[in-house]
């Protein structure tokens, strides 16, 4: 990995647009379920291994994270140990907790280990503000101190009890720092409503319990901890991360091939396989087998909206808007969640595509062909659609600053080149 002065990555990727994409993916584990589960072993002062790590950069950043608090962090080829026995700071260095915004999964895990905590605003990111305020209202209604000063956060947890805490909002980032802030400590039980119910939820739940935790409703409204005195080391396998799985079959469509992704399980993809049927692809199932074949004939899906899991989620809208960029006919999408998440689409029209966005709602009139350019990613899942519309562009397509990308895919060029892209980093 190349890095110009300033710390920014200066790869880039170039495609080479106009082949048709078929094959099979085994899909990588779930970024944003090894994040929190990461956090949660803060919790645990014995040794946990996590199978088949793909080692995106934010998994990265939040090891880094872990080892500033004096965790023994070791990559043991696609297995990641850690052990928080030797974990004593509580508080997260501001300029780590910029790096990525996920540290604040680490708040309520670091409150359930050592009663106190003091990390940074994370701040906000390229799709939005990202506010936190759920989580420390959440916090605050189950007794913890949080004092806000000079960007800093300082919790005590000496007073934490149980009780039912109502999220204005399923956040899942709040439902699982709430989560990690009740599993362990003196006995209470604790109940969360309007949680989230994303899987990678349900994931952080089965991790937590096999380390020794009681925690149960994850995947509905309502998850309910019995907070424990200790926890065990474990191991555990996470599931497979779903956006990259979508990202694949939508590469699959807009290219007119035959893809399969293997080992995401199909009904967390539901909301997508009904669009992409809609847009005349037919999709099976098999197992954790979803087998996508495109049509010539490139339907629009006319409407779609993101919404909280098991809605269309927020992390495919950058992939599905570029497949309706060459559909036939006019689509509507509408980002309900996150404020500034279309910064990619001027790059898209760069490459001719006929995009118009009010608001939170795009407004897309398909396009025979798109053109190749050289585009800039600007977050990670807008990144990704640079290059789904480079996969399909007339010519050469350069997307720079590629590194947006690598935070949450693993070598994604090599995965689209075995699929019959004509794609490089260089
Ligand atoms: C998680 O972010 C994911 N990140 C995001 O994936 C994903 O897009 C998002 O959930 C929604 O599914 C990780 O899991 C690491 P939220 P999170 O709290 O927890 C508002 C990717 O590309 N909100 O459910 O931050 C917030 O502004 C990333 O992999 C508050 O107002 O999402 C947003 O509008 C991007 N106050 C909405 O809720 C709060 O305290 C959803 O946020 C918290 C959130």
């Amino acid at each position: 990995m190349s890095y110009a002065k300033g710390g920014k990555q200066i790869e880039k990727l170039i495609i080479n647009g106009g082949k048709q994409l078929n094959g099979e993916v085994v899909v990588d584990k779930a970024k944003n379920s090894i994040l929190p589960i990461l956090a949660s072993t803060l919790l645990c002062p014995e040794r946990c291994i996590i199978h088949n790590n793909p080692d995106y950069t934010d998994i990265r950043n939040m090891c880094h994270i872990l080892a500033d608090l004096g965790a023994g962090v070791i990559v043991d080829g696609d297995n990641l140990i850690i052990d928080n026995s030797t974990t004593t700071k509580y508080f997260i260095a501001p300029d780590l907790a910029k790096v990525i915004r996920s540290s604040i999964f680490a708040l309520g895990a670091l409150l359930g280990r050592f009663g106190k905590a003091r990390v940074s605003y994370p701040g906000g990111c390229d799709i939005g503000l990202r506010p936190i305020d759920l989580h420390l209202k959440g916090l605050r209604d189950l007794g913890v101190d949080i004092q806000e000063s000079h960007g800093l956060i300082n919790c005590d947890a000496s007073r934490i009890h149980g009780g039912e805490v109502y999220l204005d909002y399923p956040s899942v980032g709040a439902t699982e720092n709430l989560i990690m802030a009740s599993t362990v400590g003196k006995k209470r039980k604790t109940i969360i409503h309007n949680a989230a119910k994303e899987p990678e939820i349900e994931d952080l739940q089965n991790f937590i319990n096999a380390m020794g935790g009681k925690v149960k409703g994850a995947g509905t409204s309502t998850i309910t901890i019995e907070s424990v005195d200790q926890l065990h080391g474990t191991i555990f396998t996470p599931i497979a991360d779903r956006i990259i799985a979508g990202t694949y079959l939508i590469a699959g469509a807009m290219t007119g091939g035959e893809i399969s992704v293997v080992g995401c399980e199909p009904y967390l993809l539901q909301a997508l396989i009904d669009k992409l049927i809609k847009s005349s692809c037919k999709v099976d199932t098999k197992g954790d087998k979803i087998i996508l074949r495109a049509s010539g004939k490139r339907k629009c899906f006319g409407f779609v909206e993101t919404l909280p899991y098991p809605g269309f989620p927020t992390d495919l809208q950058a992939q599905i808007l570029t497949m309706a960029t060459i559909c036939r006919g006019n689509s509507v999408i509408r980002e309900n969640l996150f404020e500034a998440r279309y910064k990619y689409v001027p790059e898209l029209i760069k490459m001719g595509a006929n995009v118009v966005v009010r608001d939170r709602t795009a407004f897309v009139s398909g396009v025979r062909e798109l053109q190749g350019a050289s585009v800039y990613a600007s977050d990670l899942r807008g990144g990704v659609a640079l290059v789904l519309a480079g996969l399909v562009a007339r010519g050469y397509t350069t997307v720079n600053d590629i590194w947006h990308i690598d935070r949450g895919y693993r070598h994604i060029e090599q995965t689209l080149s075995e699929l019959g892209a004509d794609i490089q980093r260089i």
